[in-house]
């Protein structure tokens, strides 16, 4: 099978060098980006899995070592060739022992420069498992197993942290999976509560009339089999915490006996008249759009303000997909070692098509998406895009600034658009064995419009094929 285009990202402050090295490498069939910092190319990084970093050691700012550093603790896998000064092997040595595959002291011939890249990249084919040591999961980036990079995580990292130190109540909001039941375990786990219970209460898994009793408790003979007296799940958390998940499918009637808790601390239990006093801190969280709830009269907005005195919004995994890498490995060290498998790692073209899908599902599918890649791997030591599940292998990363080379005039903008549209509509139609009505509806187009589209842009051609 042909090798895919690999890659590359290529970081020197000296213009001119840079630009001459990356349109030669193109021309032997590298797909290259550049960036003239150490800051630009840390973005670069983050936004897409390249095969290749190619960095100067010396930049101004960010160094080189912190580009590697940054670039191998996202992508065990990539391969990182550093440029160092003359009489400077020192610096080399170390960036080796950081985990780049080479080095290559300047100044140099460009034939040397592919000599190193193709060395490497033959290594790497041959052995796939360099650096993982380097990959291991950082604190920094973690809170009792919630993991992120992203700038909104870390902020996340620091609001839990803070909130978890004071006995407000919290309203967690986010999409499915998102992280929000670990979220509310994470703030229980940091708080001065931690020695106490953490008691958890799906509203939406509870039948309405059973709800009022699992949460008060009751006493003998409250209602029909009520054979004994009981204590709910509120008595339970007494200076613990209560997570109250899925709070927006709560009845009225059951809102109204909620808010009294968490104004006056005291309850009854179901049939039962003696008032009982609790501390409790209140975590709830729902997926749905509780403010709007309240403007339709299904939620009570004094509960609303009551629940809402720190709210966390947790962000959909499409909203921050340069957390994927590190949500991969943390997945991948998990799953393995449950099972006792040996090191696995990701290809870069699979992370790719990983960090170009959109998840509906969250962290939760994606932490199955790796379940099920390893189970495909059958024992190889390394996931790739074939070990995908067919919609993810079909998302083919966006032709993002990643892929695009600025030619020193500027790039003709209208012309590049066209062509990112023709191959939208192409591929689409190679998808759908070149039937123009189901290649339109993949697109979200009328049928004639994707014609008419067609005509335009490859007017020599007429009517494509088939
Ligand atoms: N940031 C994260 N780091 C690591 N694992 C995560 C992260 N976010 C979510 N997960 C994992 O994803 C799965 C779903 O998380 P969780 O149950 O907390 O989501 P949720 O928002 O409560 O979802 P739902 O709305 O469906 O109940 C869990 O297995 C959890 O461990
Ligand atoms: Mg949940």
């Amino acid at each position: 099978m042909a090798e895919s285009p690999k890659h590359l990202l290529i970081v020197d402050d000296e213009s001119a060098l840079r630009e001459a090295i990356a349109e030669r490498l193109s021309d032997h069939g590298f797909i290259v980006e550049q960036a003239g910092s150490g800051e630009e190319a840390i973005q670069r990084l983050a936004d897409f899995a390249f095969d290749v970093l190619v960095t100067d050691l010396r930049l101004p700012g960010i160094d080189g070592r912190q580009v590697l550093d940054a670039a191998i603790e996202r992508y065990p896998e990539i391969i990182a060739i550093v440029i160092t000064g003359f009489g400077t092997v020192k610096d080399a040595v170390e960036a080796i022992k950081q985990g780049a595959a080479d080095f290559i002291t300047k100044p140099f011939q460009f034939d040397a420069l592919l000599h190193v890249l193709r060395s490497a990249l033959e290594q790497r084919r041959l052995k796939t498992e360099n650096a993982y040591l380097r990959s291991q999961l950082e604190d920094r980036y973690r809170i009792d197993g919630l993991v992120g990079h992203s700038q909104v995580m870390r902020d996340l990292f620091e609001l839990l942290e803070t909130v978890a130190a004071t006995s407000s109540t919290v309203l967690i909001t986010g999409e499915t999976g998102t992280g929000k039941e670990l979220a509310a375990r994470a703030i229980h786990h940091n708080s001065p509560r931690r020695a106490n219970r953490f008691v958890a209460i799906n509203c939406s898994a509870i039948p309405e009339t059973l709800l009022e009793a699992e949460l008060f408790g009751h006493v003998r003979g409250a209602f029909t089999g009520a054979i004994g007296t009981r204590q709910g799940r509120l008595e339970q958390a007494h200076k613990g915490t209560l997570f109250l998940d899925e709070i927006g499918t709560m009845s009225p009637a059951l809102q109204a006996k909620l808010l009294r808790v968490l104004q006056e601390r005291e309850f009854e239990r179901v049939g039962d008249s003696h008032t009982i006093k609790i501390d409790v801190r209140v975590i709830a969280a729902t997926h749905s759009d509780l403010a709007r709830m309240v403007a339709e009269g299904t939620f009570r907005e004094d509960l609303f303000y009551r629940l809402n005195v720190i709210p966390i919004q947790l962000p959909p995994l499409r909203e921050r997909r340069e957390d994927i890498p590190l949500l991969v490995q943390h997945f991948l060290q998990r799953i393995a070692g449950d099972a006792g498998h040996d090191r696995v790692t990701v290809s870069q073209d699979a992370l790719r098509r990983l960090m170009a899908y959109p998840w509906p599902g969250n962290v939760r599918q994606l932490e199955n998406a790796i379940e099920r890649a390893l189970a495909f791997t059958h024992g190889r030591s390394q996931i790739d895009v074939a070990d995908l599940a067919p919609e993810i292998q079909g998302h083919a990363p966006a032709a993002d600034s990643a892929d695009v080379w600025f030619p020193e005039d500027g790039l003709d903008f209208e012309h590049y658009i066209e062509g990112v549209e023709l191959s939208l509509i192409k591929r689409s139609l190679e998808r759908t064995r070149g039937n123009k009505r189901q290649a339109a509806k993949l697109l979200n187009l009328k049928r004639t419009t994707l014609i008419e589209k067609l005509k335009r842009l490859e007017p020599g051609k007429g009517a494509l094929p088939r």
